[in-house]
């Protein structure tokens, strides 16, 4: 058999292990223990760019747009859509920014390290002409700032005048149009223009509606154009959506966030929550069941706070369940859920039907009464535990994954012990964990009593050994147990054994990722039976026995 690996195939695409693809509270995809604070092996701060294809018909006919993506699944998703809405006006996606015309970076702010991303990426795009003119007028005009630097990019007829034109050529090649989309672009704002003067695009999610209008000023000619309102109550959809991922849909059902986490960047960065109709979501599931996808997964930052907003006036429960009865839906996930609206409705829907996955992450944050009540979490320990206990009485046995956050000011000892203690009553599958990182206009940034960095690091990696722990032994009484894997990855790897078995990856229900093998040619986006052989902390090896 293959040699095992304890990767998953969140290493190589970015989710995690259950918890996969969650646009956790706050919007952040799982991340890597990468120093910013994480405890699963998942990539949050790993980027993704969605590969170019296709072609549409307006107006900017032989165009190219190159899309990278920081931060959570709403953002992986709110690319979708955005590339869906540049390819209906005939731009082409290709795969660098070298070759692009529009280059765009959806950024994700929920944590001061990813912020810092998107600048060191706006760097590597400085037009080498600005810093050239930067050194002349600084160095030979004695003059400190010129008029063109403090307007932005220098002009072109100024780069003329200095260097006969030559410099101008130079200026007009690298002449693209760069956008910051995303959490950044709401929370900096115009400030982006200043920081980096060859941006021309800043628009926050809350304004994604205004973005073919604003990519159409730009086609015009404007060179500088913003969408930062956030009072919205419109969602952002859009007649074609460019799906990333063959197996699994992701449909935005709530955006925004109304509750007010003291730590938390979101209700600025993505506005008032806005509620899709339910009408509309479940023609867009039956039209992806029709495309051939089985799986879809119904994104929100808090997704069971949905309320429709049309006459039908459906639950989050309802909806969940009518989205399991689409026709060629077999498995339908949901995150992230807020713990205030998790009820038992949302458990009955689970257990009514078989279809909705036994997954459900609930972030906690913290073990500590005090230290949710400083986060304004608007419950206690106790509440949490009594939401943990409803999953708990399920027919089947739900897989519960977590975030949490160490080192918020003023946690004491006491009180991460309390986190330590929880994770031990609770049995979590999967806990995604990070420093308490200080954002911009949070009430949590004026908190007394901060945690030095040392020690956040400490706890964290307690937190870390525990939990990692927990996962082994859980996973470990999975060895010998059948499940059903959606297979959405062949490992590029050999079989070192000799015998002619690729290695295969995909998920269970309860998303798990699974490694097994097997001599088929061809099983991706197939459902199959494995039989699990070995589990590890992060993922579990297992054999094909049959197919689904
Ligand atoms: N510092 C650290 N972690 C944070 N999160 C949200 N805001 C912060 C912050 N300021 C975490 C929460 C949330 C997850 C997506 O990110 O745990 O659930
Ligand atoms: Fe989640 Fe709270 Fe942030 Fe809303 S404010 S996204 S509930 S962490």
């Amino acid at each position: 058999m293959g040699k095992s690996f304890d990767i998953g195939l969140e290493r190589l695409t970015g989710i995690g292990v259950p918890g996969d693809g969650q646009p956790q509270e706050g919007g952040v995809k799982p991340p890597l223990q990468d120093g910013d604070g994480a405890v699963s092996a998942s990539l949050e701060e790993k980027t993704r760019t969605l590969k170019g294809a296709g072609c549409g018909t307006h107006t900017s006919e032989g165009a190219t747009f190159y899309l990278e993506t920081f931060g959570c699944q709403m953002n992986d998703h709110d690319s979708e859509k955005v590339a869906g809405v540049l390819l209906a006006r005939g731009y082409r996606q290709v795969d660098g920014p070298e070759a692009a015309k529009v280059i765009l970076y959806n950024t994700c702010s929920i944590r001061e390290k990813a912020a810092q991303k998107v600048f060191s990426r706006l760097g590597e795009l400085r037009p080498v002409e600005a810093t050239e003119l930067r050194w002349i007028e600084e160095s030979k005009l004695g003059l400190g700032k010129s008029a063109n630097l403090e307007i932005g990019v220098p002009r072109a007829e100024d780069a003329e005048q200095r260097s006969g034109g030559v410099r101008t050529r130079r200026l007009q090649s690298a002449g693209k149009i760069i956008g910051v989309l995303g959490c950044v672009a709401q929370q900096e704002g115009e400030g982006i223009f200043e920081r980096a003067p060859w941006v021309s695009l800043v628009c926050g999610s809350a304004s994604y509606r205004k973005l073919p209008q604003l990519i159409a000023e730009l086609e015009a000619g404007n060179r500088r154009v913003t969408g930062l309102d956030t009072d919205t109550d419109e969602t952002f959809e859009t007649e074609i959506t460019r799906r990333d991922n063959p197996f699994r849909a992701y449909l935005t059902i709530i955006e925004g966030c109304d509750k007010a986490c003291s730590y938390c960047v979101v209700p600025f960065t993505r506005g008032p929550e806005r509620s899709r109709a339910s009408a509309s979501i479940l023609e867009e599931v039956r039209q992806l069941a029709e495309a051939g996808y089985s799986e879809v997964q119904l994104l929100g930052q808090t997704v069971n706070s949905y309320a429709d907003p049309s006459a039908r006036k459906m639950r989050f429960s309802e909806l969940l369940a009518a989205v399991a009865e689409v026709r060629g839906i077999r498995r339908v996930r949901f995150t992230t859920s807020h713990p205030r609206d998790f009820g038992k409705d949302i458990v009955e829907a689970i257990d009514a039907h078989p279809t909705i996955c036994d997954q459900v992450h609930l972030p906690v944050q913290s073990g500590s009464t005090a230290v949710l009540r400083a986060m304004a979490r608007t419950y206690t320990r106790e509440e949490y535990l009594e939401k943990i206990a409803l999953l708990k009485a399920a027919r089947r046995p739900i897989s519960i994954s977590t975030d949490v956050i160490v080192g918020f000011p003023g946690e004491t000892e006491k009180d991460f012990e309390e986190t330590l203690s929880l994770l031990d009553e609770v049995q979590y599958d999967n806990v995604f964990a990070f420093k308490y990182s200080p954002r911009p206009n949070t009430p949590s940034l004026k908190m007394a009593d901060a945690i030095p960095e040392e020690e956040k690091g400490r706890r964290l990696a307690i937190l870390m050994d525990r939990q990692r722990e927990i996962q082994r032994v859980r996973n470990e009484k999975l060895v010998g147990e059948m499940f059903e894997v959606l297979v959405d990855g062949k490992s590029r790897r050999e079989n070192p054994s000799g015998v002619r078995a690729s290695q295969w990856s995909g998920h269970t229900s309860s998303n798990r990722v699974v490694n097994f093998t097997s001599p088929e040619q061809e099983l991706l986006g197939d459902y199959v039976q494995v039989k699990v052989t070995k589990a590890m902390p992060h993922s579990l090896v297992g054999e094909m026995v049959g197919r689904g």
